[in-house]
């Protein structure tokens, strides 16, 4: 696990998002799994700035979110489908074909087992994520994988948590219905991608931080099994990093590994 540590929030939306540029310049076909959320928020303004520099084009990326809520369709507007169209889709709309853009919306009547098992089918037949973008929750989640999460698991309907729920109650109006379910990707889903990176902004992630990157790996700590991942970059700023233990050996190997990288390149996996 690579721990990247900048100072701002907007230095991580830039890193993340040259990072992505990278990517897809490297294979433009790419498939990326997206997250919502407020963290980045910050890193699709920078995607939409270098895009209109002709730094990088979407035209034959596929993407894949990472979660919907249960029984809200696209046009709601708080459908993370809603939210994509609003903070990156429509931004880039001349380039990018909507097709390519998947969630695993499930509505009333709809099984969801077979909404999960088609959305798994889809992450095959693109050949798979090669980059993966995270948020964390403070609870640990990654995703929609609440604590108890199996790490096993694949795209499925999760009953989300009472702590993420009044997480994200700031979202939502008084009166307006918040659902308490969610189609998500599974851990193993997660696990499949090539690449991830976990992005973490602002002191309420500090905690979570920590046990994500030196906890015990434990399904009470979903994302502590990115420990196992072979190609994990975690990208934070300050207020999130403050409680990392070993600092100082985190911002050395960054240091010694950007060295590298800048003389072999990134993501040597991908062809
Ligand atoms: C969103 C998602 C969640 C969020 C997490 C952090 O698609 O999968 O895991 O990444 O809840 O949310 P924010 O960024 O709002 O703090």
């Amino acid at each position: 696990m690579e721990v990247i540590i900048c100072d701002t929030q907007e230095a991580v939306a830039d890193r993340v998002a040259n990072y992505i540029k990278y990517l897809i310049n490297k294979k433009e076909n790419a498939t990326l799994g997206l997250a919502t959320g407020s963290t980045p928020i910050k890193l699709y303004k920078k995607l939409i700035e270098l895009y209109n520099n002709n730094e990088v084009t979407f035209k034959k990326t596929t993407t894949f979110n990472l979660d919907e809520y249960y029984n809200i369709d696209g046009d709601n507007i708080q459908s993370y489908r809603y939210f994509m169209n609003k903070y990156l889709f429509n931004k880039i709309d001349i380039d990018i074909d909507k097709s390519k853009a998947h969630f695993p919306i499930c509505l009333e009547g709809e099984n969801p087992n077979l909404i999960g098992d088609l959305y798994e089918k889809k992450i095959i037949n693109a050949g798979g994520i090669d980059l993966q973008i995270l948020g964390l929750g403070s609870n640990g989640h990654i995703g929609f994988n609440e604590p108890s999460s199996s790490f096993m698991s694949k795209t499925r309907i999760k009953t989300l948590t009472q702590k993420t729920i009044d997480d994200n109650s700031r979202l939502f109006n008084k009166n307006e219905y918040q659902p308490n379910m969610a189609m998500t990707m599974g851990i193993s889903t997660i696990l499949n991608a090539k690449y991830i990176i976990l992005i973490a902004t602002g002191e309420n992630k500090s905690d979570a931080v920590n046990r994500l990157i030196s906890g015990a790996i434990s399904s009470k700590n979903p994302a502590s099994i990115l420990q196992n991942h072979k190609n994990v970059i975690v990208i934070l700023d300050e207020d999130a990093s403050s409680k990392v233990n070993n600092i100082d050996y985190y911002l050395n190997a960054a240091k010694e590994n950007k060295k590298l990288q800048e003389q072999f390149g990134y993501f040597h996996e991908l062809k």
